[in-house]
């Protein structure tokens, strides 16, 4: 069975993936909280990427890093340290994890590396100033170390919408700003996580063993479509 090292499997996406994986793969979860669900299959490793150290893993095939962001503000009232925390958990933290499993990947036939970016790389949206700094660093961080790690690790990142998750329920509290979110996608629509789970799992796969070094839009036409 092959291994999967998810960071931040308890919440959000990454337990839509985590939930999604266990049917055919061994999931060692990293994150600050346990997930709330058990399985056979599932371990996991209580962990504060930003402060701790990572466990040590002797062999997998997949890492996938979910911790993020979205911090939004007007320009003029986002500080310094919002910059620097946003780039911290956006950017050091997967750079962290990549240096410390690409060891343990490197013994596999077929490993990968997924990351998050948001369509606020592709899109000036107003307030995204450091969400979208640190991503776009996520994204030029996919591309080089794809680079650097070609043939034998392929490295991808998704690059989602709204997604339906706590780290976005504060711009989905109620009909109103549902119906705003929905509206203002081409496909009129927003993500479930379970959504962006299957595009995960499709880049950890072999069906998608040629593909390295790219970032994929789940974007609900809010990036690729003008209506
Ligand atoms: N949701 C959206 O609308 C949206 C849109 C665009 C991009 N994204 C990106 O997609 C990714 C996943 O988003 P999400 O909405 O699923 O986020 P989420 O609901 O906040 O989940 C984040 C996960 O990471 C873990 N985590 C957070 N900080 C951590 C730390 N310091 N150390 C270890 N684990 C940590 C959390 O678990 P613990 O709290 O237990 O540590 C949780 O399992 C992020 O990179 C985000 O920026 C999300």
């Amino acid at each position: 069975m092959k291994k999967i090292i998810i960071i931040g499997g308890s919440k959000g996406i990454g337990k839509a993936i985590t939930e999604n994986l266990l049917k055919e793969y061994e999931v060692v979860n990293i994150s600050r909280t346990p997930p709330d669900f058990q399985h056979a299959n599932l371990s996991h490793h209580t962990c504060d990427i930003l402060t701790d150290e990572l466990p040590e893993i002797e062999a997998a095939d997949s890492l996938i890093y979910c911790p993020g962001s979205i911090n939004l503000k007007p320009f003029n009232r986002l500080k310094l340290d919002d910059f620097r925390t946003d780039f911290e958990i956006n950017v050091i933290g997967a750079v962290k994890s990549i240096q410390a499993y690409t060891k343990a990947l490197s013994q596999s036939e077929s490993a990968s590396i997924v990351l998050f970016s948001t369509v606020a790389t592709k899109l000036g949206m107003p307030f995204h100033a450091s969400v979208a700094t640190a991503k776009s660093a996520v994204e030029g961080l996919t591309k080089s170390v794809a680079a650097d790690l070609a043939p034998t690790i392929r490295v991808n990142a998704i690059a989602p919408t709204i997604t339906d998750t706590e780290l976005a329920a504060k711009f989905l509290r109620n009909e109103r700003m549902i119906e705003s979110t929905i509206q203002r996608h081409p496909l009129k629509k927003y993500l479930a996580p379970s959504e962006v789970a299957a595009m995960a799992e499709y880049l950890i796969s072999d069906v998608s063993k040629s593909i390295s070094g790219q970032i994929f839009n789940l974007d609900c036409g809010i990036v690729s479509l003008k209506l």
